[in-house]
């Protein structure tokens, strides 16, 4: 029996975060010993925004060690870089073609990121999720693991290659794009900030002080929590609509101690936030500490990193072209003679 495909991708855009993990790599460690699992560094998403271009192949290296680190295994998946895959910006000029432009113009994350720019708005982030519905419907897609806020990329991937592709170009009464559904898992689909428990935990966000990232040293990771935000409440308690930062930060708990929120709820029911916070700082540092040794010894050698990744895009390649040219050939282009 063929296993499932899982596609997903994270943006070489600084440090990644506990919500890109929690909300995305964590869920990829385990997928891929169940499925076929392609994980990408989305470098090509990373220039929808100003960005500085010293920065960004240092930091797509980065990324693809974070994810080995965090427990990606070149002999389980395939892990590699979109730029270096041209079939990536192919696709999605053609999916450009077929795509109504006030689709795009509904996007939720397009709308929060232009407001952010003014002026300064590229094409290329409104372009941005057909990019990604390229990305993902190239490899014939199952799964996509991603955290909530992708929900709404999903859908429009799912409806450009039925709506604007299969029912459109239909060859032969097969499909030509395979429909893919997301794969949100509930507890780490929304971290928040630590300093706005009702704003996603997010690499754009001015205030470091907002995130942890996966290298955060002990030392940050501790005057981070400490410096979180609370409320003046008694005790701490879930699901408290007015009480997001408890909610928010009870979670963290439970995902970085490994305990049920039942358990965490027993425990910390009757604590004070000057109690409580020492406690989730221990426990995020240990958690993380594995990935952070596992990334020191990795980073050291890129030409290890290098060979990885060129190993995936070699098999990454292949499963593209094959899709590419499917979708050129239903679009009635003129193929190419041996
Ligand atoms: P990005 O940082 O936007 O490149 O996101 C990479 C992945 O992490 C995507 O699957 C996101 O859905 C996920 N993600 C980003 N921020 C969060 C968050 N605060 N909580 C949960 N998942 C997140
Ligand atoms: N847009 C995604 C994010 O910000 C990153 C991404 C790009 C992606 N292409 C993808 C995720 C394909 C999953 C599948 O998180």
């Amino acid at each position: 029996m063929t296993r499932k495909r899982v596609f997903s991708g994270v943006q070489p855009t600084g440090d990644l975060h506990l919500g890109n993990w929690l909300g995305a790599i964590k869920n990829w460690v385990d997928l891929q010993k169940t499925h076929e699992t392609f994980v990408c560094v989305v470098d090509l998403h990373a220039i929808t925004v100003p960005h500085k271009p010293e920065l960004i192949a240092k930091n797509t290296i980065s990324t693809a060690a974070q994810y080995l680190a965090c427990g990606m295994d070149p002999k389980l998946c395939t892990i590699f870089i979109q730029s270096q895959i041209a079939a990536h910006s192919e696709l999605c000029w053609l999916l450009n073609c077929v795509t109504p432009l006030n689709w795009m113009e509904r996007m939720i994350q397009f709308k929060e990121k232009a407001i952010k720019q003014g002026d300064n708005v590229s094409v290329g982030l409104l372009d941005y999720p057909i990019l990604m519905a390229a990305d993902i419907l190239l490899y014939d897609t199952d799964l996509v693991p991603v955290g909530e806020d992708q929900k709404q990329h999903l859908e429009l991937a799912r409806d450009i290659a039925q709506q604007r592709i299969n029912s459109t170009f239909l060859t032969k009464n097969e499909p030509i794009l395979k429909l893919p559904e997301p794969l949100i898992i509930k507890e780490g689909a929304k971290i928040m900030s630590l300093i706005d428990g009702n704003k996603k935990m997010s690499k754009s966000d001015p205030n470091d002080g907002s995130r942890i990232c996966l290298l955060d040293p002990p030392e940050l990771i501790t005057k981070k929590i400490k410096r979180a935000k609370t409320d003046s409440f008694v005790g701490l308690e879930f699901d408290n609509p007015v009480r997001p930062e408890a909610n928010n930060l009870l979670n963290l708990y439970s995902l970085m101690s490994g305990s049920s929120k039942e358990s965490v709820l027993e425990e910390c029911i009757e604590m004070g936030w000057g109690v409580f916070k020492p406690i989730l700082a221990e426990a995020t540092i240990s958690k993380l500490e594995p990935i952070q040794i596992r990334y020191k010894e990795l980073i050291k050698n890129p030409e290890e990193i290098n060979r990885i990744l060129k190993e995936g895009k070699t098999q990454a390649q292949e499963v593209a072209q094959a899709t590419l040219q499917r979708v050129k050939l239903a679009l009635g282009l003129l193929q190419e003679m041996d």
